[in-house]
């Protein structure tokens, strides 16, 4: 193990280079062109062979010496539609477009463990698939989705990935069994009354009256019908309707995001609002329609897997180690590949010089030296993993 922490010593400047660069030259969700041919340039270099996925994404495969299990190591490659504020020698070229999550930062992290690991191949028994995944951020229609179906990825006995988090201190880290991050699903609801005079509304129907009531009667389903001690929410998050003082208008639009720590509760979320919206229509004589989007599931940490990783994040992070770190109402497209393959999620302390700062933040930076300390997981879980 002296010997890997040379190894990681020697390989800490290019990964910084590496995280510089792609944070340099940030790319929307499915359009990381720039990115995908950076990353395979250096698989080249480091004579990885890899196949190309929906034109941006990258898989790697690293096969051992041995026959053995196949592990996949995933890091997502997109940024964010946020112009950068942190005045850093290295910020975004790219006019709105920021690495404001660290996914920077995370393809830095798997090149370094690609490098590392293809030294290392001889003493490997079995595969090692590097996912690099296009559009997280793209919530409606994430990477993840496509990349889990691959059949590399559908065969693989394990996955593990990370996120580097600006929440919490450099040389700490999370990794807890079961769920960990919310499920992110996102709707439209779309109300269709008649439109008439303010004065009279008996010969109107009011779309914004309908659309109050429905409001109301969405948060009962968070209140009154889910067990208490099982964390969920429904926001409305944009109401739209009308324009002048005494015009009742003819449509409303509404917009909102669900979220659940359960997957079978987040499965009956679409039911239960179809449900109340019948209701409401009946009361308001307003039709209604739900146009509901299904984003990302929760998160769920795989029991052997999150075992495994917590032995080898206790000896990366010691101290370090984050018992019992609250659960995220935020959404990770991981979670995808979870509901089909046994793997676990690890959170990595990064915060930056300037302390804690929020990620998607137009001022969120890391310190690069959580840098080395993501690959040293990443190495210690493959060789173990692979033994
Ligand atoms: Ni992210």
């Amino acid at each position: 193990m002296e010997n890997l922490k040379k190894k990681l010593d020697n390989i800490e400047d290019y990964m910084i280079k590496m995280r510089r660069y792609f944070h340099q030259n940030p790319e929307l969700s499915w359009k990381e062109v720039d990115t995908s041919k950076k990353i395979r340039e250096e698989l080249d270099d480091m004579k990885i062979e890899y196949k190309i996925i929906k034109e941006t994404g990258v898989i790697g495969h690293i096969k051992g010496k041995l026959t053995g299990k196949r592990l996949g190591i995933r890091a997502d490659i997109d940024a964010l539609p946020v112009s950068e504020k942190t005045g850093l020698p290295f910020c975004s070229k790219n006019d709105g477009v920021m690495h404001a999550c660290g996914h920077d930062a995370h393809i830095a992290i798997l090149l370094g463990t690609a490098k590392l690991l293809n030294e290392l191949k001889d003493e490997l028994c079995g595969e090692v698939f590097l996912i690099f995944q296009p559009a997280e951020e793209y919530i409606q229609d994430s990477g993840a989705k496509y990349l889990s179906q691959v059949d590399e990825v559908k065969n693989l006995d394990r996955i593990i990935g990370l996120h580097i988090w600006g929440d919490i201190e450099l040389g700490k880290a999370s990794l807890n069994e079961g769920p960990i991050m919310a499920s992110a699903d996102t709707f439209d609801i779309y109300i269709n009354g008649k439109s008439g005079h303010g004065a009279t509304p008996h010969l109107s129907v009011d779309p914004i009256i309908a659309g109050v009531q429905l409001i109301n009667s969405l948060q009962t389903i968070i209140t009154r019908e889910n067990n208490p001690l099982e964390p969920q929410v429904i926001s409305v998050t944009a109401f739209n309707s009308g324009n002048s003082k005494n015009v009742i208008p003819k449509t409303a639009h509404l917009e909102g995001t669900t979220r659940a720590f359960n997957n079978s509760l987040r499965n009956r979320y679409k039911e239960e609002m179809q449900r109340v919206i019948d209701g409401v229509e009946k009361i308001t004589r307003a039709k209604i329609e739900l146009d509901y989007h299904d984003g990302t599931p929760a998160t769920v940490n795989e029991k052997e897997a999150t075992i495994l990783g917590r032995k080898v994040a206790k000896e990366v992070f010691k101290d370090g180690f984050l018992e019992d770190y609250p659960m995220l109402m935020g959404g990770e497209d991981f979670a995808k590949y979870l509901l089909e393959i046994p793997g676990c999620f690890l959170l990595l302390g990064g915060a930056g010089e300037k302390g804690k700062v929020s990620q998607h933040s137009e001022k969120f930076d890391i310190d690069e030296s959580a840098l080395k300390l993501g690959a040293e997981y990443f190495v210690k879980y493959a060789t173990e993993f692979l033994k």
